[in-house]
């Protein structure tokens, strides 16, 4: 097996190049949207959901014996698809009425360059593109690769919506007092849950898709589904963590300003040092779930190190 860094590497490599080929460009659509999805799309970021996809896809294929490198280009595809879905998310969330946030991957978030109008449409472009490259490819007349891509969509398309992210992020702001409702302390379940929703559930559907898409029995399925609720639940605890630690520099985006905001977060609700532990102990259920799901090894545990172990 290839080190991880090889492998994420070559994954990086081709979901860049994925990525700039699917994005329509003028006249295909006004440019104004063209180039706003693009300037928030190619702005760089860790690519960590698409990267996960392929890893599923291969460690599925691995283990059943077959082609690695083929189920990985199949899964190519609906890997984008995601990274599409969730830099939506994030042009959303920045914005003035969500997290009011003015850098992003480095960059000033897209609201503060386009204005808050032509941010919204390219987060609804880019949503609505992620479903448009799922059902267009990979191009099959093979019932059953056909019939893999219509459950992906299914996964999806519930991940991102209410009971997934939508619903996450509608928690988050109305326990931060912002829109509807008055400020309110989640409890720790309550706030495993928001994880669990807007960050979790993205996650969860990108485990399931590299593995869809490569022929995973449903026990496999199941498995690795519990791996990756684990996963994305360490992820969004280090998130807020690194929103505590991390410079702003490092990390992309504003530091510090969940705490300035009222947000709910582990931090706030369990200290650092307790946050940082259930982190670590979830990657640990992680690992059995892998094994349960018989994909050790593979790149898959490599993942949930980076994503413990990550500064940005
Ligand atoms: C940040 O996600 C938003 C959350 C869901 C916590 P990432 O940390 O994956 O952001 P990028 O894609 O690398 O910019
Ligand atoms: C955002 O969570 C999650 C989604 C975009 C769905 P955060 O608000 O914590 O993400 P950052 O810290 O701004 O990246
Ligand atoms: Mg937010
Ligand atoms: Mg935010
Ligand atoms: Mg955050």
């Amino acid at each position: 097996m290839v080190t991880f860094e090889a492998f994420a590497e070559e994954c990086r490599a081709a979901i860049e190049q994925t990525l700039d080929r699917v994005l329509p460009r003028a006249p295909q659509c006004p440019p104004v949207v063209a180039e706003s999805m693009r300037y928030s799309v190619m702005a760089g970021g860790k690519r960590l959901r698409p990267i996960l996809v392929l890893a599923a896809a291969d460690a599925v294929a691995s283990a059943r014996r077959e082609d690695a490198a083929l189920a990985r280009a199949r899964a190519l595809p609906a890997a984008c698809a995601l990274e599409l879905i969730h830099t939506y998310s994030l042009i959303h969330d920045d914005l003035p009425a969500m997290d009011d946030d003015d850098l992003r991957r480095g960059r000033p978030t897209l609201h503060t360059v386009v204005g808050e109008g032509q941010a919204i449409l390219a987060g609804d472009g880019l949503q609505a593109e992620a479903f448009h490259l799922i059902v267009r490819e990979p191009h099959t007349d093979d019932p059953i690769l056909l019939a893999r891509k219509l459950r992906v969509l299914d996964v999806v398309t519930r991940a991102a919506g209410p009971a997934g992210m939508v619903g996450g992020q509608a928690i988050d702001l109305q326990a931060a007092g912002k829109g509807a409702g008055a400020a309110t302390t989640l409890d720790g379940p309550t706030l495993a849950d928001m994880h669990a929703r807007k960050t979790g559930a993205l996650i969860r559907a990108a485990a399931a898709t590299g593995a869809i898409m490569a022929g995973a029995t449903e026990a496999q399925l199941a498995h690795l589904d519990r791996w990756a609720s684990e996963v994305g639940l360490a992820f969004q605890i280090v998130d807020d963590v690194l929103d505590v630690e991390g410079a702003s520099d490092a990390l992309g985006k504003t530091s510090g300003k969940d705490a300035a905001d009222g947000k709910p977060t582990f931090p706030a609700l369990f200290g650092l040092e307790t946050s940082k532990r259930m982190a670590a102990d979830a990657t640990t259920r992680a690992e059995a779930a892998l094994a349960d799901a018989g994909l050790r090894p593979s790149h898959l545990d490599a993942i949930a190190q980076w994503i413990v172990h990550r500064r940005s």
